[in-house]
């Protein structure tokens, strides 16, 4: 087993007050480092981080990384960097071409860049299952090739891992790239989840399904998405170290939709689009091999059913408060 490093000091976090970058940043304070926090709160919420009590340990610099600015002076000192800004929603990268160009790509361009002008050694990237495309091997191993993604979103992604890559061999980096599967938990402001409760709150007598159901997919809690993170970067030191991220199962759509009614009372009527496709740069068959990251050592504590259910129950508690 590689030593395992503990770095403190001072680090940037993009993306902090979005849905996994408020968990990461919450952990990343806890193991006792100076978070400095890059967000545009274009999906993300200040108020995510109220999670975090008063800004001890931590500061929020609203900015947008399409542009480079001032805040690359946050850079400065840093130790490592969490890249987790981007579009999160795949569907509006379809309907606006330049979204994940600017969000994903050039963004990740001025990181880099920024890292590159302030000496900072490690950069960790938030990627995705996308970047497989529609892959004939299940489970999906990092090694899978070629990678040809179905969506502006994943060809984002996997531009940014070049970035990455090239950035490590070119400048020295110490380089993670993440592949997530679908992450679920609380503060999303996007996803399966989300939308499913999002229509049964316009109208409760129907949900509608994109597709025909079937599409099935791994579904990792966001705090074992942060732990798992956190556990590759601590213990693996290759100049750029890539893992899948998933539970190693997966959930179909149907079970999702069925679960969501019933927690919803049970009265509504589920109606599929059909097509195997929810829309244009679905990929609707994930499964990601995680043996990478388990031969670490590393196990998600829910599996894709579990970690549906307790989001679902934490998004029923939440629409209740609101509205008692
Ligand atoms: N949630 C998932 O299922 C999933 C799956 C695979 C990969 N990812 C990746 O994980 C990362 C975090 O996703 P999330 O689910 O927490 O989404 P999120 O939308 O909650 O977080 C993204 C954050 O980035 C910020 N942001 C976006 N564009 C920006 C810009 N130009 N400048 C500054 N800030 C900007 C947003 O305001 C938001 O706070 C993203 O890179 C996403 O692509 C998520």
């Amino acid at each position: 087993m590689p030593p395992i490093a503990r770095p403190g000091g001072p680090v940037v976090v993009t993306g902090g007050a979005g849905a996994i970058g408020t968990l990461l940043v919450e952990a990343l304070v806890k193991r006792g480092n100076e978070v400095r926090i890059i967000d545009n709160l274009s999906s993300g919420r200040r108020a995510h981080l109220d999670r975090l009590g008063r800004p001890d340990g931590w500061k929020l610099v609203i900015s947008d990384l399409r542009q480079d600015g001032p805040w690359t002076d946050e850079f400065r000192g840093a130790r490592e960097v969490w890249h987790l800004a981007a579009n999160p929603d795949i569907r509006r990268g379809t309907e606006d071409p330049r979204l994940d160009l600017e969000h994903g790509t050039i963004a990740t361009f001025h990181v880099l860049e920024a890292m590159r002008r302030h000496d900072v050694p490690r950069v960790h990237f938030s990627s995705s299952s996308t970047v497989y495309g529609m892959p004939t091997i299940f489970p999906t191993p990092e090694s899978y090739g070629p990678l040809l993604p179905e969506s502006l979103y994943g060809a984002s992604k996997l531009a940014s891992e070049g970035l990455v890559s090239a950035y490590a061999s070119c400048y020295g980096t110490t380089s993670y790239i993440f592949r997530f599967a679908n992450v679920i938990g609380p503060l999303m402001t996007h996803g399966v989840l989300f939308d499913f409760f999002e229509k049964l709150a316009r109208d409760p007598s129907r949900l509608e399904v994109l597709g025909d159901g079937r599409q099935a997919k791994s579904y990792l809690r966001t705090e074992d998405c942060v732990d798992a993170m956190l556990f590759a970067s601590e213990r693996t030191h290759d100049r750029v170290n890539f893992f899948n991220l998933g539970t190693g199962d997966r959930i179909s759509v149907r079970e999702i939709a069925e679960k969501v009614v019933r927690a919803h009372g049970g009265g509504a009527r589920i109606e599929y689009t059909g097509g195997t496709r929810g829309w244009p740069g679905d990929i609707p068959q994930q499964d990601l091999a995680i043996d990478k990251i388990s031969r670490l050592g590393w196990k998600a504590r829910w599996n894709s059913a579990g970690a549906v259910d307790l989001s679902i129950e934490e998004m029923r508690q939440s629409i209740s408060a609101r509205t008692r």
